[in-house]
Order: C-alpha cells, then structure tokens, then sequence
C-alpha cells in the first residue's frame, strides 16, 4: 500500500460531492503560478491530440493558441465545468468514492491534474487509471503551489514540507509500473522571508510532476527546455 489508512485521513470527513456541491468561480493560484502552468503545458503538449483535465473547474490553463483534438473535463462540481471554455465534454465524479475513469484505455495523449492531487485519498488508484487511459508515450503532469483547501488535503500532504510533497507525487507514479521515471519542475520565489510575510514580491510557489506513460527512453523523457 503507497499510503497507510492514517494517511488518506482528511480533517473533515464529509462527503466530497456536499463540500463542492456549489461553484466557487475563483482562481487557486497566483497569476505567476498560472502563466507558469500556462507556459509548461506550451512546451510538453501537442497541438491537435487528446488532453484530460482531471479534478478541473470553470477555468483552463491550456495555452490559448493550442488547438486540440478533444479536451475532456472532469471535476466535481458541473456548474463550474460548463463555463470552461475549453473543455468538449466532461464528467463528474468523486474519485475518492469511485478512482475509475469512465474512459477507454490508451484514449489520451497527455493527463493533466491543476492545484489538485492533494485531495486524493487513493492516489494509487487513481493514478493507475491515468496511466490506463494513456497512450503508449503519453504524458501525465501533475502540478501544485502551497495553498490548499487544508481540511479536505489528505494527512500525507498537509504534514509533509513542500519538498517532500514533490517526492510524494513521484511515489504516485512510481506506484504504477508502467510510468516512466518521474521529474519534477520547480519555481522558488528566492524573496526574503521577511519581504514575504509582508506580501511583497512574493508569488506562489510552482511544483510539478512529470511522467510518461510506457517510457520510450531518454529522448522521451518529460523535461522543460527553458
Ligand atoms: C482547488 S480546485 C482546482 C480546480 C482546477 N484544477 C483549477 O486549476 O482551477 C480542486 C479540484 O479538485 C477536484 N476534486 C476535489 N476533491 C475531489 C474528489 N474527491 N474527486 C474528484 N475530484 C475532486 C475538484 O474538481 C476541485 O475543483
């Protein structure tokens, strides 16, 4: 087992589907981290493919200019998925009580979760269905900041560092045989801590972490050519 009972435990155990039963139209991160997550997908996606927002809401970090194939939404809450302007279709299910996707295998070229991996409690299942419905060299990132909806984040997440938080996305991927070894890209605000608590020039801060699905060796491994 990747994580032990105590650390799938939120601090309010409520159903998921009551705490997202209304929209929140807002944004969960800085507009630095969005440009940010903007900016990596640029780099790590193909126009005209298939894409899966996972755990998504009402607004897309899909580059503007890129064209997709299809761009398949899932998230909690519909209201919010209906004003996404990027997404073709989309489905609503809480993958804490059900992780499989209702989804062919080998459907998508890239699997994409935002600001989000940290309310899986089983992440172990959820990413082999990622890695399920991947094609052979298809790439799954996950990415996130330091906010979080804290009593609903699991245990392992909100008692871990940043840091470690980093390595334990990668344990989610090398759970699944199959993946591809996992890298991580990551954007530190090098201001004082002083200057920070004073919210001055801070932004959030950006984790990732990358992998592809059935790795073709090092030409296909996920990396950012900044
Ligand atoms: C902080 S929001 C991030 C939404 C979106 N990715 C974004 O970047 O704006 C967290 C999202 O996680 C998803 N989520 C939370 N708990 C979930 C659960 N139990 N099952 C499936 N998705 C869940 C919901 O879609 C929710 O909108």
């Amino acid at each position: 087992m990747l994580l032990r009972p105590e650390q799938r435990a939120k601090l309010d155990s409520g159903k998921d589907s009551e705490f997202y039963s209304f929209p929140r139209f807002v944004t969960h991160a800085d507009k630095q981290f969005l440009d940010r997550l903007t900016h990596l997908y640029r780099k790590l996606l193909q126009p005209q493919t298939r894409v899966l927002d996972l755990m998504s809401s009402w607004v897309s970090h899909l580059p503007e200019e890129l064209e997709f194939e299809r761009v398949e939404g899932h998230g909690m809450n519909e209201e919010e998925l209906a004003k996404n302007p990027r997404l073709d279709r989309y489905f609503v299910r809480d993958l804490n009580e059900n992780p499989q996707l209702p989804l062919a295998d080998s459907e998508f070229d890239a699997v994409l979760i935002a600001v989000s991996v940290q309310y899986l409690q089983y992440p172990d299942a959820v990413f082999h269905e990622i890695g399920r419905v991947l094609k052979p060299g298809g790439l799954a990132i996950a990415s996130f900041s330091n906010r979080m909806f804290y009593q609903k984040a699991i245990a392992a997440w909100r008692e871990g560092t940043e840091l470690s938080r980093v390595e334990l996305v990668k344990q989610y991927f090398r759970s699944v045989p199959g993946f591809g070894e996992p890298q991580a890209i990551i954007h530190r605000s090098d201001v004082s801590p002083l200057l920070q608590m004073l919210g001055i020039g801070a932004s959030d801060p950006f984790y990732a972490v990358a992998a592809r699905w059935q790795d073709m060796g090092d030409g296909n491994k996920a990396q950012e050519q900044s």
